[in-house]
């Protein structure tokens, strides 16, 4: 088996679908492996490393391409990126699918296999695979560091002959992964935290990380999760009284973390304009929500904006700015999804098509997409 890895055609993307571990790895299972030259860099992986480690270096990425039969990406290539690639290449990639019909129909014009690493399903054997984990952990830790660096005041409380500084207000809003590790984060660096979030599961999480809940604990809220794990588009009632407690709470905040999402839905807002407004002058939003559309109505995606005396960051691809860790911890989930795809006897490619792990992920096969959601509407 040959595997490919080249450079992301997005030059704002920092991180690597293999690092020299994974590489490793891959020629420990009997595969060939070449990387472009320079993919690694952003992350701090030198052609070297990635040598020393058994890989071969690709000069350009059609040079790198030659021979292949899996390509491993961090975002999802263009049909130009794979130009002269072999016909019935498997990319393993996460793929952005949502509302980029035309894109998924263009790559699968290549004549390409892709498989949508953001769709993993999230259940206990493909935990190891699961991206959407790995980057959202990275992001929520990012978000509090790039918060507290925006924020003018300290943390912790700090008790000094010069006078007792009192302890920050960090409040998280949505608890998921990222949710989770930014109240570990904001603990950790001293904060007094709050949390929010639709799904009452979310609750004893907070309070075991020792952070204290705020939410309407009605019988709405308790009806929240999906069976799938995740939250869904609640009620104008709801929101209406949620945006009333919140407005009250976020104005005594300084420092506001925003995770909030639903899966193929824009991100829900969860700070007026107006609410924006009652917060103290100084206090920090960080919106990591922002790259589908934002939790704050004030975001401005992609930017860090001073808005009546906030400071709102909107900053996108929070994980690739830690992309030394992003990518060591994405190449392992591609790793150890590749493996499910190799056969232990022959070490060649040989996709189960019945497993469900590939029928949840796969959205292009031999060039066709086979996933009625991602289709192009007529
Ligand atoms: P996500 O990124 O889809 O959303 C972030 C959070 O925003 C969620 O907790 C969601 O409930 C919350 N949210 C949505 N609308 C909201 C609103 N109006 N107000 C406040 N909060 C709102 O979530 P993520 O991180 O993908 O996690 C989703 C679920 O998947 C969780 O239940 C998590 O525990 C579960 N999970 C399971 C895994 C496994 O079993 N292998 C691995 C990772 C996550």
């Amino acid at each position: 088996m040959r595997i490919a890895v080249t450079a992301e055609s997005d030059k704002t993307e920092t991180r690597v679908a293999a690092t020299p571990e994974t590489v490793k790895k891959f020629v420990g299972l009997g595969a060939e492996i070449a990387v472009q030259a320079g993919a690694g860099a952003a992350s701090g992986f030198s052609d070297a490393d990635y040598a020393a480690a058994g890989g071969k270096i690709g000069g350009s990425a059609r040079e790198t391409l030659t021979g292949a039969e899996v390509l491993l990406r961090v975002r999802r290539p263009a049909a130009s990126d794979i130009a002269g690639a072999p016909q019935g290449l498997a990319v393993i990639s996460m793929l952005d699918p949502f509302g980029h019909e035309r894109e998924l129909a263009e790559l699968a014009s290549a004549g390409v296999t892709a498989f949508a690493m953001e769709l993993m399903p999230r259940i206990t054997r493909a935990q190891s695979m699961d991206v959407l984990s790995s980057q959202a952990n990275i992001a929520g830790y990012r978000a509090v560091i790039d918060g507290a660096a925006e924020y003018g005041r300290v943390l912790p409380m700090m008790m000094t002959p010069a006078g007792t500084v009192p302890a920050a207000k960090v409040f998280i809003m949505g608890v998921g992964v990222a949710g989770l590790q930014a109240i570990a984060t904001a603990r950790r660096l001293g904060a007094v935290v709050t949390a929010t979030d639709v799904r009452p599961a979310t609750k004893e999480q907070v309070e075991s990380l020792g952070a204290k809940f705020v939410a309407v604990e009605n019988e709405e809220f308790k009806q929240a999760e999906t069976a799938g794990g995740y939250a869904k588009e609640m009620s104008p009632e709801y929101r209406a009284a949620q945006a009333e407690l919140i407005g009250a709470h976020i104005a005594k905040q300084d420092i506001v973390i925003t995770t909030a999402l639903i899966p193929g839905r824009p991100a829900p807002k969860l700070i007026s304009a107006a609410q924006l407004r009652a917060m103290k002058p100084g206090s920090v939003i960080v919106d990591l929500a922002a790259e589908r559309g934002g939790n704050c109505e004030s975001t401005k995606p992609g930017e860090t904006a001073i808005v009546d005396g906030v400071k709102i960051v909107g900053a996108f691809n929070l994980a690739g700015r830690l992309a030394a860790t992003a990518s060591s911890l994405y190449a392992k989930n591609l790793l150890a999804f590749l493996e499910t795809l190799v056969s232990k006897e022959t070490k060649q490619l040989a996709i189960n098509w019945d497993d469900e792990l590939v029928k949840a992920t796969c959205l292009i096969r031999d060039g066709a997409v086979i996933d009625p959601r991602f289709q192009p509407k007529a």
